[in-house]
């Protein structure tokens, strides 16, 4: 069942370069409702945790070591349509690639170093949430 929820996490480029202000304020203004919030800063391992699924790809090690490299703000948010929504509010992966106006487009340095994550189903929304944010369904 679509739970109109997503996950994001500003990345530690954005948060390093003082535009987590900016990024949630285009959140809040793309009409998705922040349902938890938080700024913290995972360690390597963690890191290679939520990002399980890529660990054969050859960008793994160099992506677990980017995020853990400093803070970045985890967020659950809530919007009807959010998964799809949110991606296309963040734009592609390569900033190169990223429709004018988005927040990749925006504020991405790199294929890498690009700003903010955005959960790609309501399956994994919720698992990512989840590793987060511990008893959600309070909100
Ligand atoms: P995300 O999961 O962070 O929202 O990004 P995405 O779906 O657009 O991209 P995905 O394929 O899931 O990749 C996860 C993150 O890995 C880094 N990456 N680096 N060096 C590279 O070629 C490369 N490709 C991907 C990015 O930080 C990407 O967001
Ligand atoms: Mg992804």
């Amino acid at each position: 069942m679509p739970t109109n929820r997503t996950f994001t996490m500003i990345k530690p480029d954005a948060v390093q370069d003082g535009h987590s202000g900016a990024i949630i304020k285009m959140i809040e203004e793309a009409g998705f409702r922040i349902v938890a919030l938080k700024k913290t800063q995972l360690t390597p391992e963690r890191a290679g945790e939520f990002y399980a699924v890529h660990k054969e790809r050859p960008f793994y090690n160099d992506l677990c070591k980017y995020m853990s490299s400093g803070p970045i703000v985890p967020m659950i948010l809530e919007k009807d349509n959010g998964v799809a929504d949110f991606r296309a509010l963040i734009g592609a992966t390569n900033p190169a690639n990223a429709d004018e106006g988005t927040i990749r487009k925006l504020f991405a340095k790199s294929i890498e170093a690009n700003a903010i994550h955005g959960s790609d189903s309501d399956e994994n929304a919720e698992i990512e949430g989840n590793f987060f944010f511990a008893h959600i369904e309070q909100f």
